[in-house]
């Protein structure tokens, strides 16, 4: 499929862009220079220690089109920051956060022409970091491969249709002490069996709940989850907190700021899923939503278990969510002043 097919085609992270960035490390040698060139096919060692131990990264970040003519790459320094930080949990070596920023810019330049024009698109960023050396011993590897690609994402419509969620009690996602709050290859194949169950049962994907109790409402499969609650002073935000076992999504912490400068009152406290159920009956929850960077902001119109099965608000968007789907992607396509200083430019010299 050529580009300009490409862009007119619904589709996520199934066509990718001409260039790829790698950037390698060695114990010796430290990181070496960053290098841009066609996407290619690579070859392996069998013995690569990534596909035996699972020390493997990634980040997801987005870059808009502007009606200028120039491009932006959505709070690159943060999603730096929490690389940096999965990798330290993964025994991997940090990257220097100017780095990673410049080989995301360096790849949005050099594919430019990729980066979708219409609201709701955007071109989606995938840095990853793998361990790149030959050995089987248990231990971190001496030698990494950093590296950036990038994906259309373009979605089939402009309002997302509300998700349907499986709460799956027998299964976990992550335990206190473990790898819940970086983002490690190993969290998400755990994951797909509870996936494909909640595939099986009509769900979109999958909510998570505590390890500890089976009670507590984490996250879901791939975002994090906002619930709007009703007050006497109007609707109140309120998120999990980061217990540690959850991803720091950088949308979730958007949203929090988000929803201040908006006026909504916001909390992070724990909710079970009992809680939320009751208060989806008896209206106190009127709205949820999940976000992330892949998914935007999605609302939530049912969930689903083997003993629950609930509506939330009405089944489709609430006002609240619409509000701020709309006021993120007013920020990240420029028709809103961008006040958090969250978009960073990247000239491409048209
Ligand atoms: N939780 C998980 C498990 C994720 O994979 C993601 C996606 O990156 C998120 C939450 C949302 O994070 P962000 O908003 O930074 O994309
Ligand atoms: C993202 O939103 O960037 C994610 O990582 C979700 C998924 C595509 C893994």
């Amino acid at each position: 499929m050529n580009r300009d097919a490409a862009l007119a085609t619904p589709g996520f992270g199934d066509v990718f862009t001409d260039h790829m960035v790698t950037m390698r490390w060695t114990a010796e040698m430290g990181w070496q220079a960053t290098e841009i060139g066609p996407l290619t096919p690579m070859s392996f060692h069998p013995a690569t220690m990534a596909l035996h131990y699972g020390q493997t990264i990634f980040e997801g970040m987005k870059a808009f089109w502007r009606p200028d003519g120039q491009r932006a790459v959505f709070r690159p320094r943060d999603h730096a920051r929490r690389f940096n930080n999965s990798a330290r949990r993964m025994a991997m070596p940090t990257l220097p956060e100017e780095d990673f920023v410049t080989a995301v810019e360096t790849l949005v330049r050099a594919d430019a022409a990729w980066v979708p024009e219409a609201r709701g698109h955007n071109l989606y960023l995938r840095p990853f970091m793998i361990a790149s050396q030959t050995a089987l011993g248990l231990r971190p590897a001496d030698e990494y491969l950093f590296m950036v690609i990038a994906t259309p994402s373009r979605p089939a419509t402009m309002e997302p249709k509300a998700m349907r969620l499986w709460a799956a009690p027998e299964y976990i996602r992550a335990a206190p002490g473990g790898t819940g709050a970086a983002k490690c290859g190993g969290n998400y194949g755990g994951s797909f069996i509870v996936q494909r169950e909640a595939a099986a049962n009509n769900c979109d994907e999958v909510v998570w709940l505590d390890a500890r109790e089976r009670r507590y409402v984490e996250e879901a499969g791939g975002c994090n989850l906002f619930f709007v609650e009703a007050t006497a002073t109007g609707p109140r935000l309120r998120t999990p907190p980061l217990s540690g076992t959850l991803l720091a999504g950088i949308t979730r912490d958007s949203i929090l700021r988000l929803a201040d400068s908006l006026g909504y009152a916001i909390s992070e406290e724990p909710l079970t899923l009992d809680a939320w159920e009751q208060g989806c009956r008896a209206g106190r929850i009127t709205e949820t939503f999940a976000c992330g960077t892949a998914r935007s902001i999605v609302p939530v119109g049912h969930v689903v278990s083997t003993r629950q099965d609930w509506a939330v608000g009405d089944g489709v968007a609430g006002p609240v969510t619409s509000r701020l789907r709309q006021a993120m992607l007013d920020i990240h396509h420029g028709s809103a002043p961008d006040l958090h200083g969250w978009m960073r430019l990247v000239n491409v010299g048209e």
